[in-house]
C-alpha cells in the first residue's frame, strides 16, 4: 500500500476549489478547442498543468510581504534577497529577474551568436527556444537510460560524459554546456554530484564554461541526499552543487517557493558588468529586477525555506505517493517518479495508438472530462513535427502526460481523487478519443494550438 508522508505544516487560509459538472466541463472543453492552456482556472477542479509559480506560501513569507522595500535602487528587500544568494549558492554576482526565460534571454544574448552550438543535458522548452532564437543549437546529451521509462536509474538527468568529450572536442565547440536540474522535460530526473563533478573537470579541460538551470535545484539536492550522499545536509550538497558551476540561471517559481520571480548568477566579473547593462535596458535596475521589494523579500524567505529537509521529505513523498497509487493499478508511470510530477507514459498506457491521434493530448482531455483536473502533454503535440505538405510526422522518443504538483497546495485526498480517475480511464480506455491540430503556431504550438475530437 502507498504511503504518504505527511505534510509538515498546518493549513492558515483556504481557496475554494471548483466543483464542475460533466456536461459543464464538456462545454468548457468546446469553447477551448481542446487546448487545456485555454481554459480559465474557475472551470479546473485540481490544476496539475505546472508546479511553477503555483505554490502557496507560508505565513513567514507572507509576513516578509509586509517588509517589501521598494525603493528603486538598492532595497532593503534586495539586501535580503542577496545575503540568501551568497549563504545558500555563493556567487559573488547576481541579479533577481521577473522570471527563469528572462535570465536565459539575457545570458544567452550576451554569450550565443549565430552558428554557436550549447551542450545541455536536456533543456526546458523555453531553453531550447531561446538557445534557437540566438541562431544557436542545443544538443541534449542525457545518459540513454532517460529514455527508458521503466529503468529504475537513480540519476536519469545525468549527461552522457562520452558524447560531452566528444562534442567539447568537436567543431564548433560548444560555447558553454547547461545543465538543468532536476531534469524537467526527462521526468523531472535528477543529476547526481559525481556526474557534476565529471562534468566540471570536462569543462576545466576544455575551458568551456558550466552553467546550471537550477529551477528544481533542491529536489535534485533531496535526491543526491537519499541515493548518493546520506551524510552530507541539503544545505551542503546544495552549495557544493553550485560550487561546481560559473554561473545559474533559476525560475524561483519552484523551489523558490514564490510566484513570480527568478535568479541569474555568475562569477566573471566582466560578464556581469554585461548582464547589468542588459538588465538596465530590458528588465529593470538590477537591485529589482522586474520584480516589486515585497517579491524579492517573499523569495529570500522561499529560498530557505526549500531546503529544508523535511519539507523536501514531503514534497517528495507526495510526488512518490501518487505515482505509487498509479503503479499499484498498473498504470504505467514513468520510472522512478521525478520531484516535481508524475508523468505518466502514453506508449505503454495506450499501446498501438496511432501516434498522429495524439495519445497524450487526446488523455489529457479525457482526464479534464472525466474528472475535472488539468495536465500537460508533453509529447508529439509539444516536442514532435508534421510536415502539412508531405503530411509525414517526426515523433519524438518519449510520449508523457505531465501531473506536476503544485507545492504546499493539495492533499492527500486530492492526490487520491486524481490516482482514482486515472484508474477508471485506464480501465476504459474508450474514454479516450483520438484528436487532431487543426491549427497551431509555428513555434511552442502546445501552448496555443486548436484541436478537435475525430
Ligand atoms: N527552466 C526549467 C527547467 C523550467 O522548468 C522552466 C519553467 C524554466 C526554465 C523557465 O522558467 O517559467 O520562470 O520563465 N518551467 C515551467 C513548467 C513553465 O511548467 O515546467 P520560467
Amino acid at each position: 500500500m502507498a504511503s504518504y508522508v505527511f505534510e509538515p505544516f498546518k493549513i492558515k487560509a483556504v481557496e475554494s476549489i471548483p466543483i464542475t459538472t460533466r456536461a459543464e466541463r464538456e462545454r468548457y472543453l468546446q469553447e477551448a478547442h481542446f487546448n487545456l492552456f485555454n481554459l480559465p482556472s474557475s472551470a479546473v477542479t485540481i490544476d496539475l498543468l505546472t508546479d511553477s509559480g503555483t505554490g502557496a506560501m507560508s505565513d513567514e513569507q507572507w509576513a516578509a510581504i509586509h517588509r517589501g522595500d521598494e525603493a528603486y535602487a538598492g532595497a532593503r528587500s534586495y539586501q535580503r534577497l542577496a545575503e540568501v544568494q551568497r549563504e545558500l549558492f555563493g556567487f559573488p554576482y547576481f541579479t533577481p529577474v521577473h522570471q527563469g526565460r528572462a535570465a536565459e534571454r539575457i545570458l544567452f544574448e550576451i554569450l550565443l551568436e549565430p552558428g554557436d552550438v550549447v551542450a545541455t543535458n536536456q533543456p526546458f522548452d523555453t531553453t531550447y527556444a531561446n538557445i534557437l532564437a540566438r541562431g544557436a543549437t542545443p544538443l541534449e546529451l542525457v545518459i540513454e537510460e532517460a529514455f527508458d521509462t521503466t529503468s529504475p536509474h537513480p540519476f536519469k538527468g545525468n549527461v552522457d560524459l562520452q558524447r560531452l568529450e566528444r562534442a567539447l572536442q568537436g567543431n564548433p565547440k560548444p560555447k558553454f554546456v547547461l545543465i538543468t536540474i532536476t531534469n524537467n522535460t526527462g521526468g523531472g530526473q535528477p543529476v547526481s554530484l559525481e556526474n557534476l563533478r565529471q562534468v566540471r573537470a570536462l569543462c576545466d579541460k576544455y575551458h568551456v564554461p558550466l552553467y546550471l538551470d537550477a529551477a528544481r535545484h533542491a529536489e535534485n539536492a533531496y535526491f543526491i541526499k537519499e541515493r548518493e550522499a546520506p551524510d552530507m545536509s541539503i544545505r551542503d550538497i546544495v552549495k557544493e552543487t553550485f560550487a561546481l558551476a560559473d554561473g545559474m540561471l533559476m525560475s524561483a517559481k519552484k523551489d523558490g517557493l514564490v510566484n513570480i520571480g527568478g535568479l541569474l548568477a555568475v562569477r566573471d566579473e566582466d560578464l556581469f558588468a554585461k548582464i547589468q547593462q542588459n538588465m538596465v535596458r530590458t528588465e529593470g535596475f538590477p537591485t529589482y529586477g522586474g520584480l516589486a521589494g515585497r517579491d524579492m523579500e517573499a523569495l529570500a524567505r522561499g529560498l530557505l525555506e526549500a531546503v529544508e529537509e523535511p519539507y523536501l521529505r514531503y514534497r517528495v513523498g507526495q510526488v512518490r505517493y501518487l505515482a505509487e497509487r498509479l503503479r499499484e493499478a498498473q498504470v504505467p508511470v514513468l520510472e522512478p517518479p521525478g520531484g516535481h510530477a508524475v508523468y505518466l507514459d502514453m506508449l505503454r498506457f495506450l499501446p498501438g495508438w496511432p501516434r498522429e491521434h495524439l495519445p497524450g493530448q487526446a488523455f489529457t482531455i479525457a482526464l479534464y472530462r472525466e474528472g475535472g483536473i488539468r495536465a500537460v502533454e508533453l509529447g508529439t503535440v509539444a516536442f514532435g513535427r508534421h510536415d502539412p505538405v508531405t503530411d509525414t510526422w517526426e515523433f519524438p522518443r518519449l510520449e508523457l502526460v505531465r501531473l506536476a504538483i503544485p507545492r504546499r497546495v493539495y492533499t492527500q485526498a486530492h492526490l487520491d481523487y486524481v490516482a482514482d480517475t486515472i484508474i477508471h480511464i485506464h480501465r476504459h480506455p474508450d474514454l479516450i478519443r483520438p484528436v487532431r491540430i487543426v491549427e497551431e503556431p509555428p513555434a511552442l504550438r502546445h501552448f496555443l494550438a486548436r484541436y478537435e475530437e475525430l
